[in-house]
């Protein structure tokens, strides 16, 4: 349905450009609708946002989860089911991501966010999203999946040139890329049949072995739900390690705080997901027509649940546009809420931590050197940003 136009979705964005305009709509305008990306409210208070996630009886992900709507092409479980269809998805995975199967992570994601940062800063650094952030989720997916090198190679290409797709708005390319990597599930899990693993340390193997009233998944959702592996904790960590850089050689003073008391770590990084939401286009569909924030939403209507403004919300965190590290972290949406919050929340928050910790001890300053080129809807952060490096 047409109608009259809140807001539009501007052709480009540079970093703070986002933030401007959420607060702008969240004062005069929280449920806004725009006819860009397929048409879209987007849902930009904390407590709005809050309330969609949580009733998903009224508000799907069966049939648009994502502005702009890229996901056309086959369910991918457990974001594109309703509860409790979704449960037997996430809890294959959720195992992985217990206290103590994280500690097992620890020292490896030390190595590996050494194994790229260090060569990053000594050649004095460059482009971070494509010199290291992109690279690094990926060799922990690699891993966290045991993947053969040429799977995990092939995901570096085909995930890249999905992003890039994306951020063309170029669908036939972002379909048939969505279908390589439908490939890579697919012999991934032939590997499986034909070579059993242990469910208990590989998560495609544990997918397998989920029963459902006594029958296996039907073969169809493993799969789509292992593409969504595949993917779903590729873009977040490279576009926001991308912000947390900008953020850090636009405030040397916290860099040289976080340098001189690596202590503050782990605060820091949860204010910096607070202020750079790497998610705003999640979605959910009116299944009746309802209303919310005063606004009439039709059945059928898309809403994108706009984490990046929601955490910037002054009703829900006072002074939202600073940097704090003293601020309760509870009503924080960068993960989301309700049934499909991140199962990977624990494993991406380790992995940034050490990023954060790294990036500050191993640099004494970090200077932007381009203009940083964005990404679009449904992620907010860098997609290119060059920086110098200058070691400690
Ligand atoms: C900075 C990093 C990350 C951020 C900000 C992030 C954010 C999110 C958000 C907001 C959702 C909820 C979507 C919705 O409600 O529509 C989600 C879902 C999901 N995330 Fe993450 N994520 C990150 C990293 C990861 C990683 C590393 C993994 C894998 C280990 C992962 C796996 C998933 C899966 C499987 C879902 C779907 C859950 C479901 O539908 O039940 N994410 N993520």
């Amino acid at each position: 349905m047409t109608r009259a136009a809140d807001f539009d979705v501007p052709e480009t964005e540079d970093f703070d450009g986002p933030h401007a305009l959420f607060s702008d709509l969240r004062g005069r305008c929280p449920v806004a609708w725009s006819n860009d990306l397929g048409g879209f409210w987007a849902v930009t208070s904390h407590k709005d946002a809050k309330a969609v996630l949580e009733d998903w009886r009224m508000f799907t992900t069966t049939i648009q989860n994502v502005v702009p709507p890229v996901a056309t092409t086959q369910r991918r479980p457990p974001l594109h089911l309703d509860p409790p269809d979704n449960i037997p998805y996430r809890n294959a995975i959720l195992r992985f991501l217990t206290p103590s199967r994280l500690a097992e992570w620890e020292g490896r994601i030390e190595q590996m966010v050494a194994r790229f940062l260090a060569p990053w800063v000594a050649k004095g650094g460059g482009d971070i999203c494509a010199e290291f952030s992109f690279l690094l989720p990926i060799a922990l997916l690699a891993e966290f999946f045991n993947l053969p090198p040429a799977d995990a190679e092939r995901i570096r290409i085909v995930g890249s040139e999905f992003n890039m797709a994306l951020q063309r708005q170029d669908f036939d390319t972002l379909r048939a890329k969505s279908d390589e990597l439908y490939e890579i599930a697919r012999s991934l899990i032939e590997d499986r049949i034909a070579h059993a693993r242990d469910p208990d340390t590989d998560p495609t193997a544990s997918l397998l072995a989920v029963r459902v009233d006594g029958a296996p998944l039907a073969p169809d959702l493993a799969l789509g739900a292992l593409r969504q592996f595949l993917l779903v904790g590729i873009i977040a960590p490279t576009t926001f390690i991308g912000s947390m850089a900008v953020h850090l050689a636009r405030h040397p003073g916290h860099h040289a705080e976080l340098t001189a008391r690596p202590e503050l770590i782990s605060e820091a990084t949860e204010e910096l997901l607070r202020l750079y939401t790497p998610y705003r286009g999640f979605a959910r569909t009116a299944r009746e027509d309802t209303t919310l924030g005063g606004r009439e939403i039709k059945a059928g209507e898309a809403l994108a649940v706009v984490f990046t403004s929601a955490n910037r919300d002054g009703d829900a965190f006072e002074d939202p546009e600073s940097y704090r590290l003293d601020r309760p972290t509870r009503d924080l949406l960068t993960f989301g809420r309700g049934p499909h919050m991140c199962p990977g929340a624990p494993l991406a928050r380790l992995l940034l931590r050490e990023v954060l910790r790294q990036l500050t001890a191993r640099t004494l300053r970090l200077e932007l050197t381009s203009e940083i080129e964005m990404t679009r809807w449904p992620e907010y952060g860098p997609l290119k940003a060059e920086f110098r490096a200058i070691p400690a």
